[in-house]
């Protein structure tokens, strides 16, 4: 039955969603110039600072590093390199229709790497194109850039690995070289992953309070189930857990990634408005709920965390409100026979 208060839902519901893609775009204008803005500050500041310092104090500025930006769209070239530019944005912001055979849930990588892979401190492309190679304890060997695209698919995408020739990780990985066009390579720069260095929580993170920072500052858009928002069958807000999210061999389900993305990020363009605390609370309360199992699973929960989350950001094999974490996960997707998966 179509009460009148179910129709006024589906309108707030759509009007939301009107005001996300405003505010996305409005968030991505904001970050084109937000790096010059921010030196204008600096500059102001220092000199403020030479001003006003006392004798003895030392009058250089503390210098702040400059985030990298990444070239235009309107500047990918018009040739064979272009078109493959643009293949791997339009399967980095719309995985789920150009690489489909390959996910295994409801997101797409824009998701968690906001402005199609822009987004200082949302692990954006640029800043991990020139990261790789490098050893990552996860799987224990050192990663091309491939692996570390498979490794993505196969946990955040609850997906499988395509192969590292194929297209899309051609394309993806073409995409990725192009947006660190002219990057310093040899170090971290300035926004790379999710800022977790020296993000500690106050308090340790607590499921009851992260309940009510949840309902105050998530549920509009991400419902009070976690499940996202569909238009027209697609999602328009991710779902945060159960079986179309994220499943629980992901970074995101560790709840330090999970908690610099949230602080840096969400609410959606309003990023950094939420207290450290309550951003951990969030963080924990997202990940003290079931989604898809690990797909390393290893017969059993509490073998499976020895082997994966042996870690104090995982609670995976942790009771939590009277529940064994994992113990109720949905099943892995099956995967294509001969399928790697790499992580
Ligand atoms: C559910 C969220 C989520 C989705 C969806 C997702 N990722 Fe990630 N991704 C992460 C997390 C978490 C990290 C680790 C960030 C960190 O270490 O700070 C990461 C890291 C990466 C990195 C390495 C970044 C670095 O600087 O080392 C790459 C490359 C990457 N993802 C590509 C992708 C691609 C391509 C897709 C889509 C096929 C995708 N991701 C989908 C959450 C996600
Ligand atoms: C105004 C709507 C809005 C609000 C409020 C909001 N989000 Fe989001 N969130 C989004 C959208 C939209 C995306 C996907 C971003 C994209 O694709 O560009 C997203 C992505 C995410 C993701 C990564 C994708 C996934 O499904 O795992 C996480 C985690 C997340 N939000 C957590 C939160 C938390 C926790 C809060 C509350 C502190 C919150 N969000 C509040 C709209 C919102």
């Amino acid at each position: 039955m179509n009460t009148p208060w179910m129709v006024a839902g589906v309108a707030i519901a759509l009007s939301v969603t009107a005001l996300a893609s405003c505010s996305r775009e409005a968030a991505g204008t904001a970050s084109m110039t937000s790096g010059m803005a921010s030196s204008a500050a600096t500059v102001q500041a220092s000199t403020a600072a030479a001003g006003t310092a006392a004798p003895g104090e030392s009058t250089v500025p503390k210098r702040r590093m400059e985030a990298f930006t990444p070239p235009p769209d309107s500047t990918i070239p018009d040739d064979k390199f272009g078109a493959m530019v643009r293949e791997g944005r339009d399967i980095f912001t719309n995985t789920r229709k150009y690489a489909g055979p390959y996910v295994g849930n409801g997101l797409n990588c824009e998701n968690c790497h906001l402005d199609a892979g822009r987004r200082a401190n949302s692990a954006p492309m640029w800043a991990a194109y020139v990261r790789y190679p490098r050893y990552r304890p996860k799987n224990g060997k050192v990663n091309t850039f491939a692996e570390r695209l498979q490794g993505c698919f196969r946990f955040s995408m609850n997906g499988k690995a395509p192969p590292a020739d194929s297209e899309v990780i051609k394309a993806l990985t073409t995409y990725s070289y192009w947006l660190a066009s002219g990057a310093p390579t040899g170090r971290n720069l300035e926004g790379y992953g999710y800022p977790k260095q020296g993000f500690e929580p106050p308090e340790p993170p607590d499921y009851t309070r992260g309940r009510t920072v949840y309902a105050d500052h998530c549920a509009l858009c991400h419902g009070e189930d976690g499940q996202g928002q569909k238009v027209e069958g697609e999602y328009v807000f991710p779902p945060l857990w159960g079986p179309e999210s994220f499943n629980w061999g992901a970074g995101m389900g560790n709840i330090n990634n999970a908690a610099a993305f949230i602080k840096a990020n969400m609410p959606l363009s309003r990023g950094g408005t939420l207290s450290d605390q309550d951003a951990w609370d969030a963080a924990m309360f997202m990940d003290a709920h079931e989604r898809p199992q690990d797909p390393r699973f290893a017969g059993n929960v509490a073998a499976t965390r020895k082997q994966y989350h042996d870690s104090k950001w995982s609670l995976y094999g942790k009771e939590v409100n009277g529940h064994l974490l994992g113990s109720g996960a949905t099943a892995p997707k099956p995967r294509a026979a001969g399928a790697p998966g790499q992580g």
